[in-house]
């Protein structure tokens, strides 16, 4: 008998109103597309793909043949641009706005799908301008202003792969990711405003190509309308003004033909070991994953929908649910600048108001923001354009849940908590509203064309342990840039190749719905931002004074998860543990970004570890969150724990 597992028993059906009035009205309709969608998933995945526009039709829906280097739709031809704009222009609907676009300071902007086919063909034609071409990696390194969306459909347009590196990434962090991906061109901005302060991108970017040879463009948009030197100069040839090339770009740009298979875009995520890794996504499958799971998940109706993806572009959800899923779906959204406690803690109940928002998607993390922040803010406003809410990044606790649902869904809103990941490309589980209940804390069931199941280690359907998924799906990951080996043994050699690995571990109860009980790998999920905890402990050592560190994730009451780093110093280096400690966060700072800074550096003269001197990190975190330790007697040296437990405390 397996441990008793879910305690939550609440149950929230779908209301008639918003059944009746949905793509998916019931749960016959859900379980049978479901069931049809893993009978046949070749004839399911190409009726939704004849939903979209194709310059050639795909030969063959799935090729298996070099699993798990999985092909999807190949033959096909496309241009994934061409379906989020020019297809809605020509319908007619090159009015339809398709982004509210909100700074921070309160200045705005709105973009029609036709003014979108334009700004996006002109800045096309000036990347073409600088000479990229088909094939070329250009880096974006960009604030949420329009021109980031703009910049990655420019991109996809004439066929460069774009990657995409979010704003909040150190230099050091850029450097890397341009050499990895061999980039031939930056993209970025004069700057930002970041809670009221400007923040500089373009001298961060500055940093961060000084030794890359393969930049030879930088090209940048001005945000300041006042222009200030750059900290790192203006390199003439290399550096160009957005608005200077502009001027002479055309602005029409016909799309490039893209083969399925042609790569769209490379991310880069951490995992559990060693460097980020180049996540690769290519055009038709991606496209099709993005416009079903966008249509289905978000009962969008473009014609009178206002959704809002509260994501940054630099992360996959924003790729996904802000650029390409929602714009296929040719719906209006939002996109805001800044942070949501600017100039005040109600900012973004202000922007729902202001523009009606209907369909509102965030992270738990910003949830349990606000509930610290007070309910005031909230109930100030009318929110009453709401319809539906989602949540992603991490697990939601049910208490999040249920204040989400009452305070802000009005008790009538379904809320779609959707479980996925940046290589998997798109929701893979998510209550379908209209159709699913929901259960507060579970991402329920799988997506059509989903086929998950509980495993443990040898492959045996459990009901808690390792979430698997059967059989491969359009918007999965093509491979990591660069290391294909490594793609076969992160993802795909747990269970012999017959399943693919995640990384999370999960609970399946007696309905069905899955829970997931977050990362089984030393991954660790600060505010929703995956961070390996190697990375850091790589950073660590890299200080002249530090022998090893360990690093784990332990929960945290608005970030879903925090960090604590255990330094050990080198005998004869040790000093002043304070100043130590600015200089670690400083290097964190700069080789990652401010966003992985841990809650707490602790040293220590040694660490628990094993006689055969393997780093215990179950211990680690059972001393970290004052759990009983049980047996120790297998440790080196067992008074190390009662030192580093006073540590804590201390
Ligand atoms: C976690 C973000 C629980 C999970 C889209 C996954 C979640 C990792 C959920 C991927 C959710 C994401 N419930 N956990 N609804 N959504 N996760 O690549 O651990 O930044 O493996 O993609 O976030 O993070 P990534």
């Amino acid at each position: 008998m397996s441990e008793p597992t879910v305690s939550e028993t609440r149950l929230f059906q779908p209301t008639a109103d918003f059944a009746s009035q949905s793509h998916l009205g019931s749960l016959e309709a859900y379980r049978a597309l479901h069931k049809r969608s893993i009978d046949d998933p070749e004839g399911f995945w190409s009726e939704v793909a004849s939903e979209l526009t194709w310059m050639k039709p795909w030969d063959k829906v799935l090729d298996e043949s070099d699993a798990p280097f999985y092909k999807w739709f190949t033959g096909g031809k496309t241009n994934i641009t061409v379906n989020c704009i020019d297809r809605h222009v020509e319908a007619g609907n090159g009015d339809r706005v398709a982004i509210y676009w909100e700074g921070e300071p309160g200045d705005s902007r709105v973009l029609t799908y036709a003014d979108m086919q334009k700004e996006v063909s002109r800045f096309a034609n000036a990347l073409k301008a600088m000479g990229i071409g088909k094939g070329d990696s250009v880096a974006v390194y960009l604030p949420m202003v329009p021109e980031l969306a703009i910049a990655t459909l420019a991109c996809a347009r004439i066929g460069a792969v774009h990657s995409v590196i979010f704003a909040g990434f150190s230099a050091e962090s850029i450097k890397d990711r341009v050499l990895d991906a061999s980039s031939k061109a930056v993209i970025t901005s004069d700057g930002t405003y970041r809670r009221g302060k400007e923040l500089l991108t373009k001298n961060i970017v500055d940093e961060g190509i000084a030794d890359c040879e393969c930049i030879k463009n930088v090209l940048v948009v001005q945000r300041h309308p006042e222009k200030e030197p750059f900290a790192h100069g203006w390199v003439e040839g290399r550096d160009h003004w957005y608005h200077d090339l502009a001027k002479n770009a055309s602005d029409e740009c016909a799309p490039e033909e893209m083969d399925a298979e042609d790569m769209l875009f490379l991310l880069y995520t951490s995992g559990s070991t060693g460097k980020p890794k180049g996540i690769m996504h290519t055009t038709g499958g991606y496209m099709v994953g993005t416009y079903l799971t966008s249509k289905l998940t978000f009962d969008l109706k473009p014609e009178k929908d206002v959704y809002w993806c509260t994501a940054d572009v630099g992360w996959i959800t924003g790729h996904s649910y802000i650029v390409y899923g929602p714009m296929q779906n040719g719906v209006s959204q939002v996109m805001y600048e800044g942070a949501p406690n600017y100039p005040a803690e109600n900012r973004f109940w202000e922007i729902v108001e202001k523009y009606k928002v209907s369909i509102f998607y965030t992270a738990p993390t910003a949830i349990r923001a606000f509930m610290k922040w007070g309910d005031d803010h909230v109930t100030k406003h009318d929110l009453s354009s709401l319809r539906l809410l989602g949540t992603v990044g991490e697990p939601i606790n049910p208490e999040a849940w249920m204040w989400y649902h009452r305070m802000i869904g009005a008790e009538k809103c379904p809320i779609v908590d959707t479980w996925w990941q940046t290589e998997t490309g798109g929701h893979m589980l998510t209550p379908l509203p209209g159709a699913i209940a929901t259960k507060p804390g579970s991402a329920t069931v799988p997506f059509p064309g989903i086929d998950a199941a509980v495993l443990d280690e040898d492959g045996n359907e459990v009901e808690r342990g390792i979430l698997a998924i059967r059989k491969p799906w359009p918007s999965m990951l093509r491979g990591i840039y660069g290391d294909p080996e490594r793609y076969k043994s992160t993802y795909w050699c747990k269970w012999d190749g017959k399943y693919y690995f995640p990384g999370d571990g999960a609970i399946k109860d007696e309905d069905g719905y899955f829970w997931i009980t977050g990362r089984v790998d030393d991954v660790v999920n600060v505010s929703g931002h995956r961070i390996g905890t190697a990375e850091l402990e790589s950073v660590f050592v890299e200080h002249p004074a530090v022998a090893e560190s360990a690093v784990i994730g332990v929960p945290h009451e608005i970030k879903g998860q925090g960090l604590v780093a255990f330094v050990i110093i080198r005998t004869g280096a040790e000093g002043d543990e304070d100043v130590m400690r600015k200089e670690l966060t400083s290097m964190v700072d700069s080789k990652i970004g401010k966003f992985a800074r841990p809650e707490k550096i602790i040293f220590s003269g040694d660490l628990p570890k094993t006689r055969s001197g393997k780093i215990m990190r179950r211990l680690l975190r059972d001393i970290a969150e004052d759990r009983p330790l049980g047996n120790i007697s297998t440790l080196a040296d067992p008074s190390v724990v009662e030192i580093l437990k006073d540590k804590i405390k201390g």
